[in-house]
């Protein structure tokens, strides 16, 4: 076969709010979306707005859209039903969620492993979910040198106590990507369940939750070109059976007994079409490509390269008076690159590469254990983020830029 290739004018040409003159590297606080999936919102609310489960058309027609958007999310992380999805407002509100249901089958002395290279969003939860069930909250430390995750540290935490290990894939402020399936073994092996933060990694990589060997993952469609919905995978049996807080008429099914309240029914339809628009890229690259799901696969091939490629561009062009905190090769990491400045402050940095039109987000990034381990609070970092759609002109602008901005 061909080795996969990305079209960059073409997936640009998706993207009406890159025609605007500016440099987008805030992606990993939310992606650009394709026409596609504007037009998925609008249609929905504009052909088929109604609640779910009723016997007319609009009504029926919500029915059906939610139903093609859940199997379009079981593809996009190899679910094996559909109806191990659930949608909600945003991972860390599922998240909440599932930790507080989890909560209720842990005991005093129980013990659950978070890690400092994550998002708060993953490890907020479990903390409150251990302290209301008495268990005791263990912290993966990160290596300073290169902030990525200690794996040996972790591993080290695990006892027959642990009830669960809740990690990232990848880190949303550096980049770092996590092996996750030798930390599914031993979590497992240890008597523990697995739940792994996609939210970084789902616009750079092909999820497969049976390849990852997790128990749950979640990740959010605003990061991977769609809207500002969350999602959950965890598998039917298991989710069946957790103790969530719900209202009587719902369902004590799968999807319904996670999916509290009357969701963002648009904002599924643009999810839907958001995973379409990445299938389609993925024919796209490689027209041999045929269901979803190997569209899917095909989509991540074509973008592994470029992004890689774009990483390295930036990371070897950044120069005199900045430091890259986390890698400095492209390998084992996201394109995500979190840098300080000499003399000049994060916040300061940000602003005037706004005014040269380069869209970056300075700060901790809510990944806090991270920020406060490498001595970076309150400031945090600025974090240029690149997806598929950025090109080497984007960089080398950035570059020039920074040049000029650190001067
Ligand atoms: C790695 C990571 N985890 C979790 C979150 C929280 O996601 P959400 O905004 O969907 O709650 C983010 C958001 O930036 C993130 O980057």
């Amino acid at each position: 076969m061909l080795p996969a290739m990305l079209d960059v004018e073409w997936v640009r040409a998706q993207f009406p709010a890159l025609r605007r003159p500016a440099v987008f590297l805030d992606g990993p606080a939310g992606s650009q979306v394709p026409q596609s999936v504007a037009d998925a919102v609008r249609g929905y609310l504009l052909e088929s707005n109604a609640n779910t489960h009723g016997r007319f058309a609009t009504s029926l027609a919500s029915d059906r859209r939610i139903a093609e958007a859940r199997q379009a999310a079981a593809d996009l992380v190899g679910a094996a039903e559909a109806r191990e999805i659930a949608f909600g407002p945003n991972m860390t509100t599922l998240t909440f969620r599932l930790a507080a249901a989890l909560a209720r089958t842990w005991s005093p002395g129980d013990e659950v492993v978070v890690t400092r290279l994550d998002h708060d969003a993953n490890v907020m939860p479990w903390v409150a979910a251990a302290a209301a069930a008495g268990a005791t909250v263990r912290k993966a430390p990160i290596r300073a040198e290169d902030a990525t995750l200690d794996v040996d540290a972790l591993l080290a935490l695990l006892s027959p106590r642990t009830r669960l290990v809740a990690v990232t894939a990848a880190s949303n402020a550096v980049g770092s990507l996590v092996a996750i399936p030798p930390i599914a073994a031993a979590a497992h092996a240890a008597g523990a369940e697995l739940f792994v933060d996609a939210v970084h990694f789902a616009p750079h990589g092909r999820i497969d939750v049976a390849a990852l060997g997790c128990d749950y993952l979640a990740c959010s469609a605003y990061k991977f070109f769609g809207p500002h919905v969350g999602l959950l995978w965890g598998r039917r049996a298991r989710m069946e059976a957790l103790p969530v807080d719900k209202v009587r008429p719902a369902g004590d099914e799968m999807p319904d007994r996670l999916e509290t309240g009357t969701g963002n029914h648009e904002g599924i339809a643009g999810t839907a079409a958001a995973i379409e628009y990445l299938a389609s890229l993925g024919r796209h690259a490689e027209p041999g490509a045929a269901g979803r799901r190997e569209a899917l696969d095909a989509a991540f091939r074509a973008i592994a390269a470029p992004e890689r490629a774009l990483a390295a561009r930036l990371l070897a062009g950044i120069g005199r008076g900045y430091r890259v905190w986390g890698l400095r090769g492209p390998d084992m990491r996201a394109p995500t690159v979190a840098i300080t400045h000499e003399r000049r402050r994060p916040r300061e940095l940000a602003a005037a590469l706004a005014e040269r039109g380069i869209h970056v987000w300075d700060g901790n990034n809510y990944a806090l254990e991270l920020s406060l381990a490498l001595g970076r609070e309150p400031d945090g970092f600025v974090r240029l983020g690149l997806l598929h759609y950025n090109t080497a002109a984007e960089v080398d602008r950035t570059l020039e830029a920074l040049e000029a901005v650190g001067r």
